[in-house]
C-alpha cells in the first residue's frame, strides 16, 4: 500500500457534479444555457452538497462537437459568455466553497484553430507539425487516405485537405484535426493553456480523449476485420500506447506537479486497471484518476440496434465485476472517479433504473454509487431523475455522432428502428434542458432552448421536487449530507471494500470496512428478491422506502428498493 493511499485529499473527500453548459441554464433568453446561468444556479449545487464541478467545453468553437472542438482556448464562446463571466463563475464558486475542474481538449483542435488553418496554408510553418498530415496514397492511380484506420464517429480518421494536397488525422469529426503530441513545441502549448487556466483559478481538469494522444506513428495498415467500408476499428492504433505515459509524465513535472489540482483523465479505449495506474497510480502515476468506461453500458444498450427493449436487461453480476477488477487493482494504489452517465452517455435512469419506478430507482442508484471506492460525479439533472428523451422525430437527433451514424446505416434499417435505437443510446439523451420547474421550457430558458425539453418536465422538475419532502431531490441531499460526514468518508476512502454474493444476478450488495461500516443492499430488478443478511446491523443511515421487511435475517427487497445500513464488522 502506498503511504498516499492514506492522505485524505480534498478531491477524495469532493462530490462531483457535471454539468452540461448548453443545457444546464440560460440567462440571457438565447436558448442555449451560459455561464451566468450556472453563476445563478450555484446556491441551488451548494444546497444540493455538491462541491466539485466538472463542466463540459465552453471555449471558442464552431460547436460541430458542441465545444469539444475548440477553435480558441483562451476565449469564452460568446454564446456561453465572456472571459469576465468565466472568472466570476470561479470566484462566486469558491465563495460558495465550490471547485471547478474544465474540459481540456488535448486530442484535437477545431479545423478552425490558428494552428490548424496554418498549418494547412503554409507548407513551411511550424504548425504543420502540429498536426499529422501526410500525402495520399495512389492505388491503380486512384487517390487514398494514408490507411485504412476508422474513427470514433464512424468515418475513416482520415480528410483530405486541397490546399496542403495533404490528408490529416482526426478520430473524431473531420472538423477535429488531431494534433501531434510527439512535437515538443506542441506539447509546451498545452503546458502554458494549462498553466493559464490554472492561474486564472480553476482547481483542475477533466482531460478529455487522453487515452489517444500517441499513435502508431508508423500508419501502417490494420489487420483488424474490415467493415463493408474497407475500413478497420482498430483503436490500438490510437489508444493506451506507450508514448502517452511518457508526455503525461513531462506534464506533470511541467505543470501539474506545481499546483493543488486534481487531473481526471479519459481513458475509454480499452486501458486495463493495471495499465491504467502508469497514468493515475500514486508511485509514478502523473494524474490524480482516471475515468473508464467499464460500469457504463451493462445493459447491452450499446450495439443493440436490431434488439427489442425487452432484451435490454442491466447485467448486475458484470457491473460488479468491472467495479471489484477496477477496484482491486487501485486498492491502495490509486483513487478513481466514479460516475454512472455523463453527457456521452444515455441516462443511467434509463439504463440501469426505470421510468415506471423512477424515484426508487434513482434513489437506488445514487445510494449505491456514493459510498462505493471513489470520488462520485452526479450528472446534471439526475438528482431529478430525468430519463431519456422521448423525440419521436429523427431530426431532433441533432449531434455529430448520431448523424454520422445514421449516414451510415439508413439503409440498413428502418425509421424505426433508428429511432428506437437512438433513443436508447443517443448522447442527446442526456443533453437535454435541466428542468427546473413545470413553466414552459421547463424553466431552462424564456424562449424555444436550442435543445427541445423532455417532455416529462411537468412531472419531472427541480420546483416542484424541493417541496416535496419525499422527492428524489431532497433524498439526494440527505445521502450526499451522509456521504460528506467525516467518519463515514472516512470509511468510504480507506475502509476496505468488498462485494458480498457478487455472483447473485440482482441485487447489489458491498461493505465498506471502516470507523463506521457500512452495508449497502440494492435491488437492481423491477421485481421483488431477497437476499440474506449475514452482518450484524446496528442501524439504517439511508432506506428508499417507506417500511422496512426483515424476516430471520432476510430482507425481502421490493423494485428497486435500497437499505445503507450501519453494520458491525
Ligand atoms: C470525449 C467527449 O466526452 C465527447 O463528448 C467528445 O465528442 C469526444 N471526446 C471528442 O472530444
Amino acid at each position: 500500500m502506498d503511504k498516499q493511499h492514506t492522505v485524505m485529499t480534498w478531491w477524495k473527500k469532493a462530490i462531483g457534479y457535471i454539468i452540461y453548459p448548453s443545457a444546464f441554464k440560460d440567462s440571457n433568453g438565447d436558448g442555449i444555457g451560459d455561464l451566468q446561468g450556472i453563476i445563478s444556479k450555484l446556491d441551488y449545487l451548494k444546497d444540493l452538497g455538491v462541491d466539485l464541478l466538472w463542466i463540459c467545453p465552453f471555449f471558442k468553437s464552431p460547436m460541430d462537437d458542441n465545444g469539444y472542438d475548440v477553435s480558441d482556448y483562451q476565449k469564452v464562446d460568446p454564446r456561453f459568455g465572456d472571459n469576465d463571466d468565466f472568472d466570476l463563475l470561479i470566484k462566486e464558486a469558491h465563495v460558495r466553497g465550490i471547485r471547478i475542474i474544465i474540459d481540456f481538449v488535448l486530442n484535437h483542435t477545431s479545423d478552425e484553430h490558428p494552428w490548424f488553418i496554418e498549418a494547412k496554408n503554409n507548407p513551411n510553418s511550424p504548425k504543420r507539425e502540429y498536426y499529422l498530415m501526410l500525402p495520399p496514397k495512389y492505388v491503380d492511380g486512384n487517390m487514398m487516405p494514408p490507411n485504412n484506420w476508422k474513427g470514433f464517429f464512424s468515418t475513416s480518421t482520415w480528410s483530405y485537405d486541397e490546399q496542403s494536397n495533404l490528408y490529416y488525422m482526426h478520430i473524431f469529426s473531420k472538423k477535429m484535426p488531431d494534433v501531434n503530441w510527439s512535437n515538443p513545441d506542441l506539447r509546451n502549448e498545452y503546458y502554458a493553456l494549462a498553466r493559464y487556466y490554472l492561474d486564472k483559478g480553476v482547481d483542475g481538469f477533466r482531460l478529455d480523449a487522453l487515452a489517444h494522444l500517441a499513435r502508431d506513428l508508423s500508419f501502417s495498415d490494420s489487420r483488424v476485420a474490415l467493415d463493408e467500408n474497407g475500413l478497420a476499428f482498430d483503436m490500438n492504433r490510437y489508444s493506451n500506447r506507450p508514448e502517452l505515459f511518457d508526455y503525461m509524465r513531462e506534464f506533470k513535472d511541467r505543470v501539474f506537479a506545481h499546483y493543488d489540482c486534481v487531473t481526471i483523465g479519459e481513458v475509454g479505449g480499452g486501458i486495463s486497471p493495471e495499465q491504467s495506474l502508469k497514468l493515475s497510480g500514486y508511485e509514478n502515476g502523473s494524474i490524480s484518476m482516471v475515468f473508464n468506461f467499464d460500469t457504463a453500458w451493462e445493459n447491452g444498450a450499446y450495439d443493440s440496434v436490431t434488439k427489442k427493449d425487452e432484451e435490454l436487461v442491466t447485467n448486475v453480476v458484470k457491473l460488479k465485476t468491472n467495479f471489484d477488477r477496477w477496484y482491486q487493482a487501485c486498492d491502495g494504489k490509486a483513487w478513481m472517479p466514479l460516475y454512472w452517465d455523463n453527457h456521452d452517455h444515455p441516462r443511467v435512469l434509463s439504463q440501469y433504473g426505470s421510468v415506471k419506478y423512477r424515484k426508487e430507482s434513482a434513489k437506488m442508484l445514487i445510494t449505491t454509487l456514493l459510498f462505493m471506492y471513489g470520488t462520485p460525479f452526479i450528472y446534471y439533472g439526475d438528482e431529478i431523475g430525468m430519463s431519456n428523451v422521448d423525440y419521436t422525430d429523427i431530426d431532433d437527433f441533432n449531434d455529430v455522432s448520431a448523424r454520422n451514424y445514421l449516414a451510415e446505416n439508413k439503409d440498413k434499417y428502418d425509421l424505426a428502428t433508428l429511432l428506437r435505437f437512438l433513443r436508447r443510446t443517443s448522447r442527446l439523451n442526456a443533453r437535454t434542458p435541466m428542468q427546473w420547474s413545470n413553466e414552459k421550457y421547463a424553466g431552462f430558458s424564456t424562449v424555444t432552448p436550442s435543445q427541445k425539453v423532455n417532455g416529462n418536465y411537468l412531472e419531472v422538475n427541480v420546483e416542484d421536487q424541493q417541496k416535496d419532502e419525499d422527492s428524489i431531490l431532497n433524498y439526494y441531499k440527505k445521502a450526499i449530507a451522509l456521504r460528506k460526514q467525516e467518519d463515514i468518508a472516512k470509511s468510504v476512502i480507506f475502509g476496505k471494500f468488498s462485494f458480498v454474493d457478487i455472483a447473485n444476478n440482482d441485487v447489489i450488495c458491498y461493505v465498506h470496512e471502516g470507523s463506521r461500516p457500512l452495508l449497502l443492499i440494492a435491488n437492481f430488478r423491477d421485481h421483488e428478491t431477497r437476499f440474506p443478511i449475514k452482518f450484524k446491523i446496528k442501524r439504517t443511515l439511508l432506506h428508499n422506502y417507506g417500511e422496512e421487511l426483515f424476516e430471520k435475517g432476510v430482507v425481502a427487497l421490493r423494485p428497486f428498493e435500497c437499505y445503507l445500513f450501519e453494520v458491525d464488522c
